[in-house]
């Protein structure tokens, strides 16, 4: 289940020269299934949402390849700059050539990554000087988790939030070390932990009536392939969730300010 749901994003935004907008020339993705917007479409793998009813409150109601009911994060964040479109999937076979001077989406739903030091210092290298790196998120309150890991609680749980608060600390002290060694480069770290745990664990106040659930199926577990709605059916309002399986468009109003 880890596949889908361990969230790294990385967003870079290449300063604009020119004049006219939008506010920057290119905006490129990078990340797993929080962000994919369908590199995994036609690839031999099963970590896919290229089905119902991801895509159900999206422009023309279908679905995209996006993990999610409508709008990622990451698609705010292209509008608000001023893109009128969103940067393409850069493994979708017909986004080539001029099609990528905008940006691409480079993120692939189940992917890892290896040093993250090295791969900011690539992507600086190649001329990127604005870039945000979200947090991990509260990995322990995913519903799946609870799940899985928490012992019929109904809590997060608490070791797997404390693995994404280490690993957020390093995030940390890497980034301080980039920005004192590269020059002109603004990095920016977008805390998504402390918003998304709040959402959760106080999801009353935040306007949502469930946290514990996901929206497909039980909403205990079931995400990708298992998300299926003829077989285990949907919630019928996914802006009732706040429970982090079936990435939900309104949570994702929540986080995009930060991003
Ligand atoms: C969903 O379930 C239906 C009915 O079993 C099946 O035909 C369909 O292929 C499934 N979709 C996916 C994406 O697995
Ligand atoms: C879905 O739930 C949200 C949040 O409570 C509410 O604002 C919205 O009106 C609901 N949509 C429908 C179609 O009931």
């Amino acid at each position: 289940m880890w596949y889908s749901i361990s969230c790294f994003l990385l967003m870079v935004v290449v300063l604009n020269v020119g004049n006219g907008e939008p506010l920057v020339p290119a905006l490129f993705i990078f990340g797993d299934s929080i962000v994919d917007m369908g590199n995994n479409n036609d690839r031999y793998t099963v970590v896919k949402a290229t089905f119902p009813p991801y895509g159900r409150d999206f422009e023309n109601h279908s679905p995209t390849g996006r993990f999610c009911n409508g709008k990622l994060a990451t698609d705010f964040t292209a509008q608000t700059l001023g893109f009128t479109s969103y940067p393409p999937p850069y493994f979708n076979l017909k986004e080539k050539g001029s099609n990528l001077l905008n940006g691409a989406n480079f993120a692939s739903a189940g992917c890892g990554y290896y040093d993250s030091t090295s791969k900011l210092y690539n992507l600086y290298a190649l001329g990127a000087r604005r870039i945000g790196v979200p947090t991990l998120p509260p990995m322990g309150c995913l519903p799946a988790s609870i799940t899985l890991f928490g012992f019929s609680s109904n809590k997060c749980v608490t070791r797997l939030n404390n693995d994404a608060i280490n690993f957020n600390v390093k995030l940390n002290t890497i980034s301080q070390n980039l920005k004192n060694i590269l020059p002109e480069l603004n990095l920016v770290l977008l805390d998504i932990y402390q918003p998304l745990y709040d959402l959760v664990t106080k999801y009353s106040e935040n306007g949502f009536f469930e946290a514990r659930k996901a929206c497909c199926g039980s909403g205990l577990l079931e995400l990708a392939i298992l998300c299926n709605k003829t077989v285990i059916g949907t919630c019928v309002n996914a802006s009732q969730y706040s429970g982090m399986d079936f990435i939900q468009q309104r949570q994702q109003t929540r986080f995009w300010p930060i991003i």
